[in-house]
């Protein structure tokens, strides 16, 4: 790659024009980058190398970049990008410790690069690289902010997905629409092309919630983004594995809600009082079979229903609100103690609430309201403070 420029230096005729020279030397001049590629990886180490090979022979004479943003893969990925970096000027690794997640690490990648254009594209080369040059084109004309790769418009498909995970994929998309502001065939697409002053419009708005950035940047640009789409066939993996588990439909209802209602309330707050309220299922389910089937006495059914309930509310939360700072092993046990203790003041607060403004003559069921939220709101902050303060 041609990386510096030849230019005429004048002889030095004092000791600060030797110094502009020293400094000139040490300045690598290149041709402005155009178009970043950037690429989230977790163990995709046998894929970044082909993935490059592609990249190159699709994008041909375009001033690029790969800027792979790796979440510290156990599989060393970032070290091997480190190595092509030391041969190929135009690869960079991005790489961050202690943390995870595919929409963080593209809006990291997008913010690391000066390129006008950014496209995202997945290593493991499930997404069709040779629609980059046409998505620059695209681009390059002015007519739109984003092109956008589906797999639902003629000429698209989705290659032999299994028909539940088709079929998730509509549910998911017709989701989508609650929050989007345009009508994308394919909004959960993770390959797409944007121009730098569209993602910047958006970026401060983001979520960052989960895998569906493309979606994140739809629904928090100020003005809706023109696309096109490009149809492509998504590819079967051919090296290492899925990072998508089920914990994805969670982060995807979480990245919903916050959009949604974001704004107003915290969504960690939304899902930890979905999670309470579905904490009264387990309550009765509990209370039936000690009172009913096994002949409990009232208080001691009573009693063992509402632990079963605090104990089923605290694992919930612990695997999917607090997903990110999750306790294991004795911090697991400390931790629910000390949720029995925040719940234990809930109700206290609960009660006192709503008796002192049912004495005030306030309706029974408003009281009653009232009384829950300052309960739900006083478990939510205690337990976030208190409990899933830091990560682990
Ligand atoms: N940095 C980082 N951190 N990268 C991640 C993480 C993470 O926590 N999780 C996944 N990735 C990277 C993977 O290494 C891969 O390059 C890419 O993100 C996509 O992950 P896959 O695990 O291969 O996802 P998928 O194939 O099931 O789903 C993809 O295709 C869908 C359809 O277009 C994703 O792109 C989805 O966003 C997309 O909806
Ligand atoms: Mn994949």
């Amino acid at each position: 790659m041609d990386m510096t420029d030849a230019r005429p230096t004048p002889a030095p005729s004092n000791a600060s024009d030797a110094d502009d020279r020293r400094a000139d030397q040490g300045r690598a001049r290149r041709r402005p980058v155009e178009l970043a590629v950037v690429v989230p990886t977790y163990n995709e180490r046998d894929n970044i190398q082909p993935l490059y090979e592609l990249l190159c022979a699709a994008l041909g004479d375009v001033q690029w970049e790969m800027v792979v943003v790796d979440d510290d893969s156990p599989d060393g990925t970032a070290a091997l990008i480190r190595d092509m970096s030391q041969k190929n000027a135009n690869v960079r690794v991005l790489q961050r410790l202690g943390r995870r997640g595919l929409s963080t690490a593209v809006i990291e990648g997008m913010l690391a690069t000066s390129a006008q254009y950014l496209a995202v594209i997945d290593a493991d080369m499930q997404h069709d690289e040779t629609k980059l040059a046409e998505m620059l084109r695209i681009l390059r004309s002015g007519e739109v902010d984003i092109a956008v790769g589906s797999r639902f418009v003629d000429g698209g498909g989705v290659g032999d997905w299994a028909a539940d995970r088709v079929q998730m994929s509509r549910i998911a998309t017709r989701v989508a629409k609650l929050v989007l502001k345009s009508d994308l065939s394919d909004p959960m697409s993770g390959f797409f092309m944007i121009r730098r002053d569209a993602f910047e419009e958006a970026m401060r708005n983001l979520s960052g919630e989960g895998y569906k950035i493309l979606l994140d940047i739809f629904a928090s640009s100020k003005t809706p983004l023109r696309f096109r789409e490009v149809p492509y066939r998504f590819r079967n993996r051919v090296h290492g594995e899925s990072k998508v588990d089920t914990l994805v439909l969670w982060e995807y209802l979480a990245l919903i809600v916050d959009k949604l209602f974001g704004k107003y309330v915290p969504a960690r707050l939304i899902l930890f009082s979905m999670i309470g309220a579905s904490g009264v299922v387990v309550h009765f389910a509990a209370f039936s079979l000690s009172f009913f089937a096994a002949s409990l006495s009232f208080l001691a059914a009573q009693t063992i229903a509402t632990f079963v309930a605090m104990t089923t509310n605290y694992t919930i939360n612990n695997i999917l609100t607090y997903r990110d700072k999750r306790r294991k092993g004795a911090s697991f046990v400390t931790g629910l103690l000390a949720f029995y203790l925040i719940c234990g003041i809930g109700v206290v607060g609960n009660v006192g609430v709503s008796n002192a403004l049912y004495n005030r003559d306030v309706k029974w069921w408003l009281a009653t309201i009232a009384g829950i939220a300052i309960g739900v709101i006083w478990n939510y902050s205690a337990s976030s403070i208190f409990i899933w303060d830091k990560k682990r």
